[in-house]
């Protein structure tokens, strides 16, 4: 396996595993983010991680240095421009993705993979208009990413399919299972994902049952490993909110998809989840 220079942008829930999972497996990574907290959390989230795995005699102390001095914090997009590849994880917003992609195509290599860890929106339209297109795909990890194994992989229109395979690859040294997806609303995952959370937060507003009950149930009867609610406070309300939002729009207003008043009140109140310490449960530091 080849050692890159990976950029990941965006060091919050999602950008801070894939750092791990990158510097794992041997390549070097530049974390972006616009704000210096995230870095800092992100960095201690990643000590936080392999401080456990010393304990359980995974890894030696050496190990640990030498994953974390593979990775270093930057605020900058331009500081990425020696990249191999790099993978945006800001949040759920087309404008938001447009603009990094827009200066990552100018930034880096012409034959550097640019890849879109979004959940939901369309691939072909986050690549629209820049240069080089076919260098551009879909690569969308699991939350926690260092545990989950799964990553679709998302063709746009003008990826190539010589990018599909590098880019499958990659996945694959990671130590990931790779899946090849269509370029359509929430891709599989989170098509499928929509009705667990909507409905449940159908029945909540009904008042038909409780948070606690609804997660208790499908737990112990469905098999489920986390109930709805747990979900999505692990995923952050905001982010679950968005990409409901963004398949809803997608599937031109299709009412199955309709986003929840309540999780939109969360969002608003910024009620996220256990990222900002409450969502519809409460947790300590
Ligand atoms: N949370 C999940 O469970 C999950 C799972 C799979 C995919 N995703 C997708 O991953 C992406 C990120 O989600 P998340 O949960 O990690 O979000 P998050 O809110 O936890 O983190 C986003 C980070 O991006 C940073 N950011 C915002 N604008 C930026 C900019 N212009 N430049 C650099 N950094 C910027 C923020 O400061 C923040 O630290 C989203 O597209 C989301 O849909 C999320």
């Amino acid at each position: 396996m080849t050692p890159y220079q990976v950029g990941v942008i965006g060091a919050g829930t999602m950008g801070a595993g894939i750092t791990l999972v990158c510097a794992r497996s041997g390549h070097r990574v530049s974390l972006v983010d616009a704000n210096p907290d995230a870095l800092e959390r992100a960095q201690s989230y990643i000590a936080s991680i392999l401080n456990r795995d010393i304990q359980k005699g995974r890894i030696t102390e050496q190990q640990k240095e030498e994953i974390t001095g593979r990775v270093t914090a930057e605020t900058k997009l331009k500081s990425l421009r020696d990249c191999d590849i790099a993978i945006e994880a800001v949040p759920e917003r087309l404008d938001l993705k447009k603009t990094i992609f827009s200066t990552l195509a100018d930034t880096l290599r012409e034959d550097a993979l640019l890849l879109s860890n979004t959940s939901s929106i369309s691939i072909t339209e986050i690549a629209g208009g820049l240069k080089h297109q076919e260098r551009i795909l879909g690569f969308h990890f699991f939350n926690p990413a260092p545990v989950m194994p799964l990553i679709e992989i998302i063709k746009g229109k003008k990826s190539s399919v010589e990018n599909v395979e590098r880019a499958y690859q990659f996945a694959k040294d990671l130590g990931k299972t790779p899946v090849l997806v269509s370029d359509s609303p929430g891709f599989i995952v989170n098509r499928v994902a929509r009705p667990y959370y909507n409905e449940a937060l159908r029945i909540l507003g009904d008042r038909i049952s409780t948070v606690e009950q609804i997660d208790d149930i499908m737990k112990k009867a469905g098999g489920f490993k986390m109930g709805p609610f747990e979900l999505q406070d692990m995923i952050g309300i905001d982010i679950n909110y968005a990409t409901t939002e963004s398949v809803y729009t997608n599937f031109f207003h299709e009412g199955r998809f309709k986003p929840s008043r309540i999780q939109q009140r969360m969002v608003q109140a910024g009620s996220l989840g256990r990222k900002t310490g409450e969502g519809f449960y409460e947790y300590s530091e």
